[in-house]
């Protein structure tokens, strides 16, 4: 079996920035969106040249990687050396897809799209502050597999200012009419430096989100979707190989400002700004900002910090025996192997910090 190797491209482009995000996106600078894509296309050339593994998954992510021209992002796709059935991946917003992306797309090799959905109750979204209403998803959804793509995630976040326990399962529901294969729904988180970390009235709260977190695994279990990593769900072998490449401490390649790399315990990342980076590339000169060499033991309690997050938790030796016991409800213990019991997912830390 080829050894899994994941290439990650970032696209710092949004149409606007929404308040609660801190990535690496900006919403002035369009002007530059040429001159980066044949920075990435250079970028990515030279690493190919220097014998870059082939790539069993590439996830292009943002930002708003579909508000960049289709067909010169498809292009630096399609210079990605990747194995048979690699699974390749474009995040979309869901205002911004066309039947030309998805073609461009599928002339790439891409097979799933994911799309930020958020919510999809009208009220939530506009609180979020978001461009696009419950029917934008249904539309971007129906062009998507009109154009032929296979997988899709729908990514949503709850505990927004003003959604109700209502609003939740309504968005659970009619997300689930949708048939995705993936389905990710993340904690509103406060971010420092957003606008919303600015504003404690809209902070969400942890009670709130702990019962829509219960709630999403119930109605999404009933409907044939594993949870498989705290905040993913797919149904049986839907699961994304990306993630899972993450989450195993596989090696990979990023491109792009701060986009972040991994081979064999040495993690660096790009300079941060799409600015900087287009002019070191121009410049021959090296993206990358710093780095860090992981000690065998810090690597080895992270994959398990990762690995207890997901379904394939941890071996029973990683916890003392006092420890298993004070965990009780949080932990399932089954032969040789703990994993997190539905409680124990909302307080995974609790579990985490006990690892050894
Ligand atoms: C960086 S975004 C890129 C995708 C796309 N631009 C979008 O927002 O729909 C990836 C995902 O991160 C999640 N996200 C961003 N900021 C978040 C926050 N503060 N708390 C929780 N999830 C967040 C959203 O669910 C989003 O779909
Ligand atoms: S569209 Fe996505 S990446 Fe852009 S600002 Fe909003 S959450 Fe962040």
């Amino acid at each position: 079996m080829t050894t899994p190797f994941g290439v990650y491209i970032h696209i710092p482009f949004c149409s606007r920035r929404c308040d609660y995000c801190a990535f690496a996106t900006w919403s002035d600078r369009h002007h530059l969106q040429d001159a980066y894509l044949d920075a990435l296309t250079v970028e990515i050339a030279r690493e190919v040249e220097q014998g870059m593994p082939v790539a069993t998954s590439v996830f292009v992510g943002g930002g708003t990687p579909s508000l960049v021209d289709p067909d010169r992002l498809a292009q630096i796709v399609s210079s990605i050396p990747v194995t048979a059935g690699a699974e390749i991946t474009i995040e979309c917003n869901p205002e911004s897809v066309t039947d030309e992306h998805v073609a461009a797309y599928m002339a790439a090799g891409v097979d799933r799209l994911s799309f930020g959905v958020q919510s999809l109750s009208a009220d939530v979204l506009v609180s979020l502050g978001r461009d696009h209403n419950p029917d934008t998803v249904v539309r971007a959804v129906a062009i998507a597999r009109a154009g032929g793509i296979r997988r899709l995630n729908l990514d949503l976040i709850y505990g927004g200012a003003g959604e109700t326990i209502a609003d939740w399962q309504h968005t659970i529901e009619q997300l689930i009419e949708l048939e995705p294969d993936h389905v990710s729904a993340y904690a509103l988180t406060v971010e420092a430096g957003t606008p919303l970390a600015d504003d404690p009235s809209r902070h969400p709260e942890d009670d709130d989100q702990a019962d829509k977190y219960l709630i999403a695994d119930s109605l999404l279990a009933s409907a044939g979707y594993e949870n498989y990593e705290i905040s993913n769900w797919a149904r049986p072998g839907q699961e994304c190989a990306h993630n899972l490449l993450y989450w195993r401490q596989g090696n990979y390649r990023g491109f792009g400002c701060a986009a972040h790399s991994h081979q064999d315990g040495r993690r660096w990342w790009n300079v941060r700004t799409p600015d900087r980076y287009i002019d070191l590339v121009a410049g021959d000169e090296s993206v990358e900002a710093s780095a860090e060499d992981l000690d065998p033991d810090r690597r080895r309690v992270e994959g398990l910090q990762l690995s207890l997050r997901t379904r394939e938790g941890v071996p029973r030796r990683s916890l003392s025996e006092s420890d298993i016991g004070l965990l009780d409800s949080l932990i399932v213990v089954a032969g040789d192997t703990i994993t997190l019991s539905t409680e124990g997912r909302l307080l995974a830390n609790e579990v985490a910090v006990r690892l050894r």
